[in-house]
C-alpha cells in the first residue's frame, strides 16, 4: 500500500542497504586484483529486471525464458564445437560440477542396470589436485571418493598418475581448462584418450577457462584444445559470471549427449532436471543479453586486454627481479616474501596465496592499466631494499 509512513519506511531501508553496501568491495575500485567475477555488462543488469519474477525452474510459466536459455546453450554450444547441444544455465561452475557428477552416476547406473551388472561399487571420481574445492563438496554431499591425480611442473594433471588410479569404482575423470590457481590448462586430448573404451564419463571444469581459452585460439596464441571439438568430452562447465561478463549467479553446463538425470514432479506436471528447483532465469536473461551484445568479436577484445594488462604487470615484476611463472591465461603467479605480501595486503590490496605459496592475481576485464600502475608503484616501494 502506497501511504506517506511506507514511502518513509521505504526510503530509510534502501539508505540502510546502502550503508551496507559501503563496506562492501566493488570491482570498479580497482583494488580488487583476485577474484574470477567482474563487474557485469550494464545490458546484463537491465536483463534481469525483465525478468525479476520468472522460476527458470517452472515450465509452466516460463516459456519465454526457457527459449532463451535454450539460445544461450546453442550460442556457447557453437563456441565449444557442440551442435546440437544440451543443458542448462545454472548459479555457477559448483552447481554445474555437481550436475555433470550427478550425471556421470545416472550414466553409471543406467549401464550397469542394462547389461545386468549386479556387483554394487564404491562409486570414485578422478579429480586433478589443482581442481576446485567444489569437487570436495561433492565427495561429501554424494558420499563419492574424491582421488586425486598429481601434476606436472606446470600444474596440469599427470596422465600416468590419472591411469593408475582409474579402476571399476571409477564413475568419472575430470579434467580442468583454466585451474583456478595458475590458469594452467590440462591435457584433454590425453585424458579423453585414457577414457576412450573404458565408457568413462569424461567432464571438462572450465568454469573460468571457458570464456577466454576460444578468444585466445582467435588470436593464434598456442593453448591447449579443451571443448567438444575432442571425442570422449562429456559435458563441460563454462562461467559465465566470471568472464562471461554477466552478473552473478550464472554458470552453464553443457552436455554432448541428452542427460539422463531428472526425477518426475506431478505437482509440475513433468520432469524436473536441474539441481535447483527454483532458478533465477533473470541469469539466462543476463547471459543472453551479453552473447547477443559482445558475440565473438566483444569477448575477443575483452581478453585481448585482459592479457595486454596481465603481460604488462608480468613485465613491471620482472623489472622488479619478482619471480613470476609464465602466465598461460589471466592468471599471474610470482614470488614475493610473506611481510611484502602482508602490506600488500595492509594496503587495501584484494590478492591471494596458492597452496604453493605463489602470490596469485586474476587479471579481469574490471583491473585496468592505472589500476596495475599503481599495484607495481606499492611493489617497487616495498622492495626497494631488496
Ligand atoms: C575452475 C573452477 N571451477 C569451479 C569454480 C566454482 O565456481 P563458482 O564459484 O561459480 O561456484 C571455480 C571458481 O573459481 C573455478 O575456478
Amino acid at each position: 500500500m502506497k501511504t506517506k509512513q511506507n514511502e518513509i519506511r521505504e526510503r530509510e531501508i534502501l539508505t540502510e542497504l546502502r550503508n551496507f553496501h559501503q563496506k562492501d568491495i566493488t570491482f570498479s575500485g580497482g583494488k580488487i586484483l583476485s577474484s574470477m567475477c567482474t563487474k557485469p555488462l550494464k545490458i546484463a543488469e537491465e536483463a534481469r529486471k525483465i525478468f525479476k519474477e520468472t522460476n527458470l525452474g517452472d515450465k509452466r510459466i516460463s516459456e519465454g525464458a526457457i527459449e532463451i536459455e535454450k539460445e544461450c546453450i546453442r550460442w556457447v554450444g557453437d563456441l565449444l564445437n557442440l551442435n546440437p547441444a544440451y543443458g542448462f544455465i545454472t548459479s555457477g561452475g559448483t552447481e554445474s560440477n555437481i550436475l555433470a557428477i550427478m550425471e556421470a552416476r545416472a550414466r553409471k547406473r543406467n549401464n550397469m542396470k542394462e547389461s545386468g551388472e549386479k556387483e554394487e561399487i564404491t562409486e570414485e571420481i578422478i579429480v586433478p589436485e589443482t581442481g576446485h574445492f567444489s569437487f570436495d563438496k561433492i565427495s561429501f554431499l554424494m558420499g563419492i571418493k574424491v582421488r586425486k591425480a598429481g601434476i606436472n611442473d606446470d600444474f596440469t594433471v599427470n596422465l600416468n598418475s590419472v591411469k593408475n588410479l582409474i579402476n571399476k569404482n571409477t564413475i568419472a575423470v575430470v579434467g580442468i581448462a583454466g585451474n583456478t590457481e595458475y590458469g594452467a590448462i590440462d591435457d584433454i586430448e590425453g585424458l579423453a584418450e585414457i577414457c576412450k573404451g573404458k565408457n568413462l564419463y569424461l567432464h571438462v571444469d572450465a568454469a573460468f577457462g571457458g570464456f577466454i581459452i576460444p578468444f585466445l585460439k582467435r588470436q593464434n596464441y598456442d593453448v591447449r584444445n579443451f571443448d567438444f571439438g575432442i571425442e570422449g568430452v562429456d559435458s563441460i562447465t563454462i562461467d559465465p559470471h566470471k568472464m562471461g561478463m554477466n552478473i552473478i549467479p550464472s554458470g552453464m553446463l553443457l552436455f554432448r549427449k541428452e542427460p539422463k538425470f531428472s526425477v518426475n514432479v506431478s505437482y509440475l506436471q513433468g520432469k524436473h532436471e536441474r539441481l535447483l528447483g527454483t532458478f533465477p532465469a533473470g541469469s539466462a536473461a543476463g547471459c543472453y543479453a551479453c552473447l547477443k551484445f559482445l558475440g565473438e568479436y566483444g569477448y575477443t577484445e575483452i581478453v585481448r586486454e585482459c592479457m595486454e594488462n596481465t603481460k604488462y604487470l608480468a613485465d613491471g615484476l620482472r623489472r622488479n627481479n619478482i619471480e613470476i611463472l609464465n602466465p598461460v591465461l589471466n592468471i599471474l603467479n610470482f614470488n614475493i616474501r610473506k611481510e611484502i605480501y602482508n602490506k600488500l595486503v595492509e594496503t587495501g590490496w584484494i590478492i591471494s596465496k596458492t597452496s604453493a605459496g605463489y602470490t596469485r592475481i586474476v587479471i579481469m576485464p574490471h583491473t585496468k592499466k592505472a589500476h596495475i600502475k599503481k599495484f607495481l608503484k606499492d611493489i617497487k616501494q616495498l622492495t626497494k631494499n631488496e
